[in-house]
């Protein structure tokens, strides 16, 4: 077990990866797992910066003693997060270090007790105050709703390390690198969008807002709690970052079709060859029954065109693409392409509720035509279809 990782002078990792957890936050997958990075500073006075899972506390306590200089002790614990995969392990922390400061907001402080019952030895910080340690002084940044009302980032003067919390981290374990130049980024990129699309994208207006907040700040290495370090090139992940949360989506069609026996996926392939006969190479197409929502809404966030079918069930929108929905709304999704279709054999249903969707969406395009089918598509349902897919595609390269 290796004793932490030095990022800076004074500054190291000190966190675990998990590759047990399947399900992050009780929703989204985890198969390239997820790590939980916390920090330790040692100067005159030691800080740790965030902790971990409350289950890995123990891999966590055995890395911040390796590092503690003899006849040293924690003075004080900063916490830019209070979601407990951060601060899982503060409870068992000071038990183990009784005299250490807490040091928060307001709103950290009153988290802290809510979750934890604690109320000794806090530090309540002010926007923009700055905390000496010595050599390193960190300055606090209040950046409310990124991810919850409490976060705060907190800047290093000295090494010009910004400890950022969830923003600019992501999804995946860190396997025996953590900065941005020992690892394969491609291997990251899609989680990390993963993360921000599915936790903090509904939050991009404040992110946006923590961007001003930060405007002028020489940021020489990005410390997230999630991911890679980036130290390297903290530019890369700055502008993806800006992009995704301004909402600037590439050129490409996401296609998500929900299908009983085979009906609706047939419209859909036609709307496929529409696209490609167009020019379009980048189609990313999910089965909404069989794709986990998150990979969905990654692609939705990541390109323009949206095009989505659904067979009716009972009634209604088949179920999961109820639920694709909502998670759209939820996330206040924009500046996109939108086209529809459905099927039936009884009754309508699933084409009322999609053409609802895309047309009272603020911020969505809506793309003709609409195409509904009884039973199975025939050959002009699936010749409009075709068409629907060269639309798409004509838009979206109108709009770049
Ligand atoms: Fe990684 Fe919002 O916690």
């Amino acid at each position: 077990m290796h004793r932490g990782i030095e990022i800076h002078d004074g500054i190291y990792w000190i966190g675990v990866n998990d590759y047990e957890t399947n399900l992050f936050e009780g929703l989204w997958p985890l198969p390239k797992g997820v790590s939980y990075n916390a920090y330790m500073i040692i100067d005159e006075k030691v800080a740790l910066v965030d902790t971990v899972k409350g289950s890995y506390f123990s891999q966590y306590l055995d890395r911040v003693k390796a590092l503690l200089p003899e006849g040293k002790s924690i003075d004080y614990l900063v916490i830019n997060h209070m979601e407990p995969d951060h601060s899982g392990a503060i409870k068992v922390l000071v038990e183990a270090y009784p005299r250490m400061k807490i040091v928060g907001n307001k709103k950290t402080i009153q988290f802290l007790e809510g979750f934890y019952g604690i109320t000794k030895n806090t530090v309540t910080i002010e926007d923009g105050e700055v905390l000496s340690l010595g050599t390193h002084k960190l300055k606090f940044y209040l950046t409310p709703m990124v991810h919850w009302p409490e976060t705060m980032m907190t800047y290093d003067l000295e090494t010009g390390t910004l400890f950022s919390g969830d923003a600019f981290g992501g999804f995946g374990a860190l396997n025996g690198g953590i900065f941005d130049n020992q690892v394969d980024l491609e291997y990251y990129e899609d989680e990390i969008l993963r993360y921000f699309s599915n936790i903090v994208g509904r939050y991009s207006a404040m992110v946006q807002r923590a961007f001003k907040k930060l405007e002028g700040i020489d940021i020489k290495t990005i410390a997230a709690t999630h991911g890679p370090i980036w130290r390297k090139n903290p530019e890369k992940i700055i502008s993806l970052y800006d992009q995704w949360s301004k909402q600037e989506a590439e050129e490409g069609v996401v296609l998500v079709y929900g299908s009983m026996y085979g009906n609706t996926q047939r419209m859909m392939e036609a709307v496929a060859k529409g696209l490609c006969d167009e020019g379009v190479q980048k189609i990313r197409l999910h089965n909404i029954a069989k794709s986990h929502i998150s990979f969905v809404i990654r692609d939705i966030w990541k390109f323009k065109g949206l095009i989505m079918g659904s067979c009716t069930y009972n009634t209604e929108l088949f179920p999961p693409m109820k639920q694709l929905i909502s998670a759209i709304e939820n996330r206040m999704m924009k500046n996109r392409y939108v086209g529809v279709f459905g099927s039936y054999s009884w009754s309508g249903g699933a084409l009322k509720e999609l053409e609802e969707f895309a047309s009272n969406n603020k911020g969505w395009n809506f793309i003709e035509p609409v195409i509904e089918a009884q039973h199975s598509p025939k050959e002009e349902e699936l010749k409009k279809c075709k068409l629907l897919g060269t639309n798409m595609a004509k838009a979206i390269r109108k709009s770049l």
